[in-house]
């Protein structure tokens, strides 16, 4: 583990401060990058495409996504991803020369109706459409962009090759050898008060939640007594929880949150109800 984590603070530093400069690279379509050139503000190193799958299966990509690509480089990520899933893709390459040589890649391998290079910074170029973004880029920056990630839609899947994302825990993970990789759901955000309308009980039900990412808290008042919010889990507008009833019955409740409205159902007695919510009071974390 020690070991481990040294070697990707080599890395980072690696990154960061390796040298080559755009400047003497020629261009398309003699260009071959240079593994350590500098780019904006990380340098060029291509993830391998054991690890882009790796990437991909924890981003359980599909035909229906699309990816983004951050720092595409030649653009294996968006190319492995169209070829094997079927998906459509997006790199955002800051480098003029790279970019070129990534939409060269792409044209060699047949995907240009599914895959496009766009030369762009990605702190200016707009990614929200993506529903799975790929970075191989450094710890700073996964934290510069982080604010921009969090606000993307609930749900959308974010992969990082070997680093992290500060305080914002992963939710799963791949680790093998020296290849790390990082998968985050961004979370809906949940924190508030919420009234709560349950038809087949009828009981006056508010339920408070306190959220860190996707880590969630909270406790239910039901007919003015408050009961513990059990297992809460938030997986993008995924919403579930257990709460004991007045009636000591043990209910599950799993709901999507669709803005300011929670929808769902809620099992108890081997039998399923509708559930739904309404937000009272929002509170900002
Ligand atoms: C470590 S490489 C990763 C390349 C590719 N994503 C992969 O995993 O194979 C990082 C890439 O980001 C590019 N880059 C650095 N800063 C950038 C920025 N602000 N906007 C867009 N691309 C940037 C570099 O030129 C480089 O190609």
């Amino acid at each position: 583990m020690t070991h481990t984590y040294a070697r990707r603070q080599v890395l980072a530093w690696a990154l960061a401060t390796a040298g080559g400069g755009l400047g003497g690279c020629a261009s398309a379509p003699d260009y071959k990058p240079q593994r350590g050139q500098m780019g904006k503000d990380v340098m060029w190193l291509p993830t391998s495409e054991r690890l882009t799958e790796k990437m991909l299966q924890l981003a359980n990509a599909g035909p229906q996504d699309l990816l983004y690509d951050l720092g595409a480089g030649d653009g294996v990520i968006p190319i492995y991803a169209a070829k094997t899933r079927g998906l459509r893709a997006v790199g955002i390459e800051y480098n003029p020369k790279l970019a070129a040589h990534a939409r060269q890649n792409v044209q060699r391998a047949g995907l240009s109706e599914r895959v496009q290079i766009i030369t762009g910074d990605i702190f200016a170029e707009d990614f929200s459409r993506a529903s799975i973004v790929t970075m191989y880029l450094l710890p700073e920056i996964n934290q510069q962009l982080r604010p921009t990630l969090l606000a993307m839609k609930p749900g959308t899947r974010l992969v990082s090759n070997s680093f992290d994302m500060g305080d914002w825990e992963p939710d799963a993970r791949f680790e093998e050898g020296r290849e790390l990789a990082l998968m985050w759901v961004v979370p809906a955000q949940v924190q508030g008060q919420w009234d709560l309308q349950f038809p087949e009980r009828r009981w006056a039900m508010q339920l408070g939640l306190r959220q860190r990412y996707q880590n969630i808290g909270g406790s239910l008042q039901i007919e003015g007594q408050t009961q513990a919010v059990l297992g809460a889990r938030l997986s993008g507008s995924e919403l579930r929880f257990v709460f004991v009833g007045p009636d000591e019955g043990t209910y599950q409740v799993r709901m999507q949150v669709q803005g300011a409205t929670l929808k769902g159902e809620v099992t108890s007695y081997g039998v399923t109800h509708e559930i739904t919510g309404t937000l009272r009071q929002a509170v900002r974390g």
